[in-house]
């Protein structure tokens, strides 16, 4: 049996095989309330159909000013919450394990979804004011306000808030998000971070504010969850947070209980010039795995079963993640299952399709 289909366990989870699906913004809240919609439910309920091990929601702000669109879902209140717990119950049925992604923008936040040009919002059109570490704009973005203690200690709460109303919605798995430029990652960087207090300035201080999120949601979040990390693994640019760094806060973050690192790389300065190619993020996520002894989620460019095999195979990763090619194919780990000859009752097809499909 190939490795891609075996399971795995972090803590009391286990999860059915190592092909998980990455988060993925959507866009799709039409009323702008953050509530996930039939949309949510369908197009992640097919990747859980499609035997996808472990389904992570897109970025889901914990505070409102949190979200990158207007149309950004959230777990910042009851209603997002009872959603969640509708669709959690789908992914379960379907065999899957559910994981949601808590975020906050920072100052990428208020912003119209791509397809509409990615402009800022401004408040009169449902928009609000961004906050970051630093009042500095990422690329022609308006300028955030930069976060003071207590606007801070609201981000933190925000997140153990988030955690708390994602164990009631049933979810498995939380996912920190310090990646993609986004608020966490602004602090990380010394490019967007520009403080002088005790969260600028030196790799501790820079940290602080990831290490704090994460005890606080590990304070709330059961002990027999798993709590995971998404972190870009460098800037792409000179003078920007280095895959050492990353090495570095990931062996510290496994000591406050962190279970997985999901390395990915870049998002947080314009100026980055990023080697893409098939599986370009693999050597980070394999650095992490080694430096820090945690076990982590290789993502970018994993398109097909046999190249997804090897990342395990040469060790680089525990579990592979995909994006676009669980867009252009929800039932992506059936076709891994068949060419790497996974027998057809051991393969994660749903029972309804293994007896017209399958059997004849
Ligand atoms: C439509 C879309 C939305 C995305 N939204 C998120 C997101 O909400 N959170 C996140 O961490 N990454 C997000 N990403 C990045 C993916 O999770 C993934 O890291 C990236 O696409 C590289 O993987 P791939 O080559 O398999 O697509 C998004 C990617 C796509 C294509």
């Amino acid at each position: 049996m190939p490795s891609l289909f075996d399971h795995i366990t972090l803590r009391g989870l286990t999860v059915r095989n190592r092909i998980w699906l990455a988060p993925m913004c959507q866009y799709a809240v039409d009323a702008c309330d953050g509530v996930p919609t039939d949309w949510h439910l369908v197009h992640l309920g097919a990747r859980a159909t499609g035997g996808f091990g472990l389904v992570f929601t897109e970025a889901s702000a914990v505070l409102a000013e949190g979200r990158i669109s207007p149309q950004d879902v959230g777990i910042w209140n009851d209603a997002q919450a009872e959603a969640w717990a509708r669709i959690v119950g789908f992914l379960h049925d379907r065999g899957a394990a559910a994981g949601v992604q808590l975020a906050h923008a920072g100052r990428k936040a208020s912003i119209e979804a791509p397809w509409h040009g990615g402009a800022p919002v401004p408040p009169a059109d449902g928009g609000w004011t961004a906050v970051a570490p630093s009042a500095a704009a990422f690329d022609d973005l308006v300028v955030p306000h930069a976060l003071d203690a207590a606007g801070i200690r609201e981000v933190v709460d925000g997140f153990a808030a988030a955690a708390v109303r994602a164990d009631a919605a049933g979810f498995d798995t939380v996912e920190v998000h310090g990646a993609h430029g986004y608020l966490v990652h602004q602090f990380l960087s010394p490019l967007s971070n520009l403080r002088d207090d005790s969260y600028g300035g030196s790799f501790e201080n820079r940290t602080r504010l990831l290490r704090e999120i994460v005890d606080a949601v590990r304070a709330v979040w059961p002990e027999h969850k798993p709590v995971s990390v998404r972190l870009s693994a460098t800037d792409w640019v000179e003078g920007g947070w280095t895959l050492e760094e990353t090495c570095e806060v990931s062996r510290l973050l496994a000591g406050q209980g962190v279970d997985l690192v999901d390395v990915s790389s870049g998002g947080l300065d314009p100026r980055q010039q990023i080697e893409v190619g098939p599986g370009y993020q693999v050597p980070f996520a394999r650095a992490v795995r080694e430096k820090a002894g945690v076990t982590t989620a290789a993502v970018g460019l994993i398109t097909d079963p046999a190249q997804a095999q090897r990342v395990l195979d040469d060790g680089a990763a525990d579990v592979v993640l995909l994006a676009r090619a669980a867009l252009r194919e929800p039932g992506w780990p059936w076709r891994a299952a068949h060419e790497l000859g996974v027998p057809a009752d051991e393969a994660p097809y749903p029972p309804n399709y293994a007896r017209g499909a399958w059997r004849g």
